[in-house]
């Protein structure tokens, strides 16, 4: 026994030994578990503006869109990875899209111990505009990695910038691989597929109907209309400058 080991159940080894006899099994100490959600939570990028979100205070008074939300993140967190698509989360500003995704990744990691990373659409392209090569005209590759990797990307604000045709070839490129790879993605969009002013852009007309098309099959719509939340917690008196 180690006396300065800092976790007196398992000696720092992170494992602890259960059950009696035949029973007897190896299994992660709670102290391995602590470390590996710390770190992935670290490494996920989520903003800080959003470090708050869980499924658990994300409220759902009624029995409207926001409750089917909820609910079809609390079962795609419960079947994880047992899982075909992703869920693209579309509705208009502040109704709890991002806070919805968001609660999915940090329960992935704390629940799964799975690496899920948080990308804004326009950091992304940022990201990929920086990392072009003139010379090979295409991006670089290894800086995109950890994009292609990931187990779960969350993939905030789609259609948010409108890109080029290259950006767009891109982020095909970089959900195309995802897709080939069993990898999850989880997306959240302001823009309808039918929207429901004239003069408002639909998800297709932002991010071209191919890649449209590929989210169909990656992920399941889910619409949340509802008024923003934003506006409906205001703190009093936040309005009366006039
Ligand atoms: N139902 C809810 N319960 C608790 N907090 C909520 C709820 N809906 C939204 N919020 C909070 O309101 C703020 C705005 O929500 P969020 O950013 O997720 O909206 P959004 O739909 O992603 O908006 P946008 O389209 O502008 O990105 C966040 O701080 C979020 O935590
Ligand atoms: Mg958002
Ligand atoms: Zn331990």
């Amino acid at each position: 026994m180690n006396q300065d080991a800092a976790c007196p159940i398992c000696n720092d080894s992170g494992w602890q030994i259960i059950g009696e006899g035949e029973q007897q099994r190896a299994v992660r100490c709670q102290c391995f578990l602590k470390k590996r959600t710390e770190r992935l939570l670290q490494e996920a990028r989520i903003p800080r503006r959003y470090q708050h979100c869980i499924l658990k205070n994300f409220k759902t008074p009624k029995q409207d869109d926001l409750w089917v939300a909820k609910g079809k993140a609390k079962e795609f967190v419960k079947d994880y990875p047992n899982v075909d698509m992703g869920i693209l989360f579309i509705g208009p500003c502040g109704v709890g899209k991002t806070h919805l995704a968001v609660a999915i990744i940090r329960e992935l990691m704390e629940k799964k111990g799975m690496p899920c990373l948080f990308y804004d659409f326009r950091d992304l392209l940022l990201y990929i505009q920086d990392s072009y090569n003139p010379v090979s005209e295409s991006s670089e590759m290894s800086v995109l990695a950890p994009v292609l990797k990931t187990e779960v990307l969350l993939l905030d604000e789609l259609g948010a910038r409108r890109p080029t045709e290259w950006i767009k070839e891109t982020i095909d490129h970089i959900l195309n691989s995802r897709y080939n790879d069993n990898k999850i993605t989880i997306i959240t969009s302001n823009f309808l597929d039918k929207p429901k002013e004239k003069d408002q852009y639909s998800l297709a007309q932002r991010i071209g109907n191919r890649l449209r098309s590929r989210l169909y099959e990656m992920c399941r719509t889910v619409e949340m209309n509802a008024d923003d939340y934003r506006k409906k917690f205001k703190p009093q008196g936040f309005n009366i400058i006039k």
